[in-house]
């Protein structure tokens, strides 16, 4: 029977990605494969695997008989800043092979996350159209909006059928970010159940589109089970669910924990998030597929609290 394979598994998309993807499936049709060895057991097999290396990729699809890819493998915004040779390499050449692989018929489909990072400065930043000025300012930002036009080349010229969405900053519990200008609002968390107090690395009223993990894997599930034919956006899918500043989410924490309080000390990570967008305009998203979230900031506050409340006390 065909596989699916998550390559970045043990990432913070990867994790929960995994699970849910178990749940529909079923342990014997999903492998996992990273880098990085699982903290836990992830519950499929896992292979330890350097997704640059073309030869093991292209044996592991082989062996496993892989028909989906959900390619979660990327340098995020803030890590690129720092190394940005080595962020393009890896965002690109691993993408370039995975869509390589469908162009020779060995995957049928192809999942790969975009992100709000194609926006640049010269993007309108309210309610940011699917459609409107791209200038990203970052290398991280570059290469996906070059992966989404490499995407759609794919797809018009070989029919590839690869899908994508712009994910706006993720809120999960699961993993540690993995060196994101969002990352401020999952260690808030753990530091506000730990001591009680954060200091944020974006000014209190830098306002950014974000999502609670489930919403992000039910959007990424939902629009890889839609039909072909509904999908009239092969770059990548605006995709959004709340916006809300530091000061916002202090606020929302404050509500649980009256005692918590909030320091800023912007850094590097300010100039890059002062480039994005405030909020996103998902109407294609909603009107193609079916897209709606779940989660608003109370909600997710809520959510976060109490399972990183659990999680520490497990770990104690
Ligand atoms: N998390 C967010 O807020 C966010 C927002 C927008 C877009 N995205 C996109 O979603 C995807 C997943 O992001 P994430 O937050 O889970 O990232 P992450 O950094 O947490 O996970 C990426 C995983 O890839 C693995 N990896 C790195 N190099 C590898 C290699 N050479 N071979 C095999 N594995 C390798 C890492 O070990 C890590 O487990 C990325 O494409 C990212 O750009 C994430």
């Amino acid at each position: 029977m065909d596989k699916i394979l998550v390559l970045g598994a043990s990432g913070q998309v990867g994790i929960d990605l995994t699970i849910r993807l178990i749940e529909i499936f079923g342990n014997h049709r999903v492998i996992a494969a990273d880098l990085k060895e699982p903290e836990e057991e992830v519950g499929c097999k896992f292979v330890q695997l350097d997704a640059t290396d073309k030869d093991s990729l292209l044996s592991l699809v082989k062996r496993e008989k892989i028909s989906e890819v959900y390619h979660l493998v990327a340098m995020l915004s803030a890590t690129a800043e720092k190394f940005p040779i080595k962020g393009w390499q890896l965002n690109m050449d691993t993408l370039f092979q995975v869509l390589e692989m469908a162009r020779q018929g060995l995957v049928k489909k192809i999942f790969w996350p975009s992100s709000i990072a194609v926006f640049g400065p010269t993007t309108p930043k309210e309610h940011t159209p699917q459609h409107t000025i791209v200038e990203p300012a970052t290398i991280y930002g570059i290469s996906k909006y070059a992966g989404e036009l490499l995407c759609q080349w794919y797809y018009i010229n070989h029919k590839v059928d690869v899908r994508s969405v712009r994910y706006p900053g993720i809120v999960s519990w699961k993993a540690e970010p993995g060196g994101g200008t969002t990352d401020y609002a999952v260690e808030i968390f753990y530091q506000a159940v730990k001591d009680g107090k954060y200091e944020s690395f974006l000014n209190p009223d830098t306002e950014l589109p974000m999502m609670y993990i489930d919403d992000a894997i039910n959007a990424t599930i939902t629009l890889m089970q839609a039909p072909a034919h509904s999908i009239n956006i092969r770059t990548s899918y605006n995709l959004s669910a709340i916006s809300f500043t530091p000061a916002q989410l202090a606020r929302a924490i404050k509500k649980h924990l009256p005692s918590f309080t909030i320091e800023y000390k912007p850094d590097y990570r300010q100039q890059i998030a002062d480039s994005w967008p405030k909020s996103i305009d998902d109407a294609e998203a909603r009107k193609d597929w079916g897209w709606s979230h779940q989660f608003d900031l109370d909600k997710m506050v809520s959510e976060m609290l109490f399972q990183i409340t659990k999680k520490l006390k497990k770990t104690v």
